[in-house]
């Protein structure tokens, strides 16, 4: 009201002011006109009225007159006597009446109803004196001055209305955004409330000031993860920090701890796998359950009646969850559709994949078991779950449809083809519709994530954001990132290993090799995708053209068995037994065999004491995603030597790039880089050595696992802004 009302003020106040500034402006307007009309007539008066003609000047006044603002003229003599006048003269206008004394005045008088000013100009003319009168009519400038207060009341009324509703739009958008946060706050209160996962009872204002907080400290922290010492801890800060009593699920086909019964007693078996060798450590970290095959035979015999165990055995910190496949799910998901299939689709080792209609039935059959028991498992609505590689493609739509809230992370642990390798699939645009129902899926390398990109460019109806390198499918937004997978720093089997000099004296002692015999070693799963038969022939190449190192050199190739079910694995393992003989034959008499095949499975510290007696490791995989062998080579070998020769075919050799890079199908090439190995200077091992083994401490496997679960924080506060924003 007190607005109104002054408002009202102002807007009186300012109309009298124009009101005024206009009837002075014409005032002075009819002034300046009346002298310019005395000018005009002057001489003609002086002249007419000085020789007696003055009747003559009547029609002159008269035209004059015709000016719709001059109403008359007028001629009064010395003595105050009309003598001249124009028709429209007041009658009641008088010589005798107006100030004729003052010389260049003017006189305001109403006549008829109208405010008239006579303005009077004294003139001598010869012997004739008196005053000529203009005679204005001043009506106009009451119209004027009735416009300006019109328009001048109706202008500050239109800028009041103006100012008043832009008043009104800024008052209503700050309320609304002031509403909204209110409205985020209380929806994040109640995110704090009924979910068994979140954070309890904070009070809302002060969890968004610590949110604040938080992101402060780990964009200092975290920034690029490079600068952080990543550890156990800092992972499990991390994830205290940024996803406060967040569940952490797991999913894999393959299990970090397998049960077997071996003549009679239940024993313990890590299996030889990257992708248990790197999530394995990320779990001790962060607690939570790992959902897996329960492929061992004393599996069942050692969990709980939930099909639980806690491990690692010695010192348990997560929760193992044991699924059971048939022996037919086994043949068709796991044998058949996984390995038969996406195995050699997205490896490059020309074994050709084979699709078969009913390993597809039992694939999704098996994904929606798995499905079924993380909903077993989760504990609230939106845990994070990290679902691992090529065994479970449909799962994370299959999560997404039971749990929408979920936070999914996929790993893809092999390498994607190119779109025409992928196009062979039948079932192509399941499988990557059930990948992105992921929040998250990431590949190895940035290749890999473009291969997928343009794989969702050709086959699927969806939106690719190539800058923020995202799909949108159905409303619903995958981010698609590279994370490097690695290993734990420093290596747990690193641990109890004997100085390197020790290592080398058991392993000498163990295979017959005399101390002169220089070692290469090769460890890995027999696998046709990891080059052994190829390696066996770079043995031979140098051999046979640099016989020097004829009984001086030996390749330790231990494989562990794997998927012995399937004949391009069986033929593999035949193959490696036929080629290892014959280039051990050619070689006879030359001391000690060149080849030596250990076909059994070895646990990490076994495999460790390997890498130490080594003087070379040799991964010349034809295709692999990453290969953490390599990785395990360098980090074993703390006392700084040894080389490692690696296939440029391998994700590792993106980041290890000290290494010898070979190409595993150029056999010459090879074993001139084994050549080159044996000849290296103890120094130049050093260098090389030491800058892969900063590399691989700084980005170790709880970097990996920091950078997915740090873009998983960012994505989960995200959604809740984008929660609080819709409600
Ligand atoms: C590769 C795959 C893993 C798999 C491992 C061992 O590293 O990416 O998913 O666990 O091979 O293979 P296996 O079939 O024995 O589990």
């Amino acid at each position: 009201m007190i607005g109104i009302g002054a408002t009202a003020i102002i807007i009186i106040a300012m109309s009298v002011l124009a009101s005024i500034m206009v009837e002075g402006w014409a005032s002075r307007d009819v002034a300046l006109r009346a002298r310019l009309v005395f000018l005009a007539v002057h001489d003609q008066v002086a002249a007419s009225v000085g020789d007696k003609s003055g009747a003559n000047l009547v029609p002159f006044f008269d035209r004059i007159a015709e000016d719709e603002r001059v109403l008359a003229l007028g001629f009064c003599s010395a003595t105050g006597k009309l003598e001249l006048a124009t028709s429209a003269l007041p009658a009641s206008l008088k010589c005798g009446n107006l100030p004729l004394g003052v010389s260049d005045t003017q006189s305001k008088l109403s006549a008829a109803g109208r405010t008239l000013r006579v303005s009077i100009f004294p003139m001598v003319a010869g012997k004739v004196s008196g005053h000529l009168l203009v005679i204005h009519d001043l009506s106009f400038i009451e119209k004027r001055v009735r416009k300006a207060r019109l328009y001048t009341t109706l202008a500050l009324i239109g800028a009041a209305a103006g100012f008043a509703l832009l008043t009104f739009s800024v008052v209503l958008a700050l309320t609304r955004g002031w509403t909204r946060s209110m409205r985020s706050f209380i929806a994040e209160f109640r995110r704090g409330g009924p979910t068994p996962c979140a954070e309890q009872g904070a009070f809302p204002v002060s969890k968004e000031i610590s949110a604040l907080l938080t992101e402060l400290r780990v964009e200092r922290k975290f920034a690029n993860g490079i600068h952080v010492e990543w550890s156990p801890q800092t992972l499990h800060q991390l994830l205290e920090d940024e996803m406060p009593g967040a569940q952490v699920l797991i999913v894999s086909n393959r299990e970090p701890y397998i049960h077997n019964r071996v003549d009679g007693e239940v024993q313990l078996q890590i299996p030889a796998s990257g992708l248990v060798s790197a999530l394995e450590p990320v779990m001790r970290a962060c607690g939570g359950t790992w959902i897996a095959h329960g492929s061992g035979s004393a599996d069942q015999e050692t969990v709980d009646g939930h099909d639980r165990i806690r491990v690692p055995p010695a010192d348990p910190t997560y929760t193992l969850r044991r699924v059971w496949l048939s022996e037919e799910e086994q043949d068709g998901y796991y044998y058949g559709f996984a390995n038969e299939g996406l195995w050699p689709l997205c490896h490059i080792a020309f074994v050709r994949p084979n699709f078969r209609e009913q390993d597809w039935i039992h694939y999704k059959a098996v994904n929606e078991r798995f499905a079924d028991t993380v909903v077993q498992e989760a504990t609230c609505d939106d845990p994070i779950v990290l679902v691992q590689d090529y065994h479970f493609a449909l799962l994370p739509r299959m999560i997404r449809k039971r749990l929408p809230k979920a936070t999914i992370i996929t790993f893809w642990h092999i390498p994607w083809p190119n779109p025409e390798t992928f196009s062979i699939c039948p079932w192509r645009e399941e499988i990557m519709d059930g990948l992105l129902g992921s929040s998250i899926l990431g590949f190895h390398t940035q290749f890999h994530c473009n291969n997928f990109l343009e794989a969702t460019d050709r086959f699927m109806e969806s939106r690719i954001d190539r800058e923020n390198s995202s799909v949108s499918l159905g409303g619903h937004e995958t981010l698609i990132r590279p994370y490097p997978i690695s290993i734990e720093w420093p290596p747990a089997a690193l641990a109890a290993q004997a100085p390197v000099a020790e290592c080398r004296a058991a392993v000498r002692r163990r295979f017959g090799l005399p101390d002169d015999v220089r070692i290469a070693v090769g460890v890995e799963r027999f696998d046709y995708t990891k080059g052994i038969l190829d390696r066996m022939l770079a043995v031979d190449d140098l051999l046979s053209r640099q016989p020097e190192w004829r009984g001086k050199f030996v390749l330790l190739q231990v494989a562990a068995p794997t998927r012995g079910k399937l004949d391009a694995y069986s033929a593999l393992q035949t193959e490696a037994v036929r080629l290892a003989e014959e280039i051990n034959a050619r070689y006879e008499g030359c001391g000690c065999k060149p080849i030596q095949l250990v076909i059994r499975h070895h646990e990490p510290h076994q495999v460790f004491e390997l890498f130490r007696a080594a003087d070379m490791c040799v991964v010349s995989s034809l295709h692999d995603g990453m290969n953490l062998v390599a990785k395990e080579f360098v980090a074993a070998r703390d006392d700084n030597a040894g080389v490692l020769i690696l296939s440029s075919f391998a994700g590792a050799s993106r980041e290890l790039s000290e290494a010898l890079i070979i190409n595993p199908y150029d056999t010459h090439g090879m074993a001139e880089g084994f050549a080159s190995a044996l000849r290296m200077p103890p120094e130049e091992q050093g260098n090389r050595i030491r800058l892969m083994r900063d590399q691989i401490r700084q980005r170790n496997v709880y970097r990996w696992a920091a950078q997915m679960l740090l873009d998983a924080a960012w994505l989960r506060r995200r959604e809740g802004i984008v929660v609080a924003a819709k409600n």
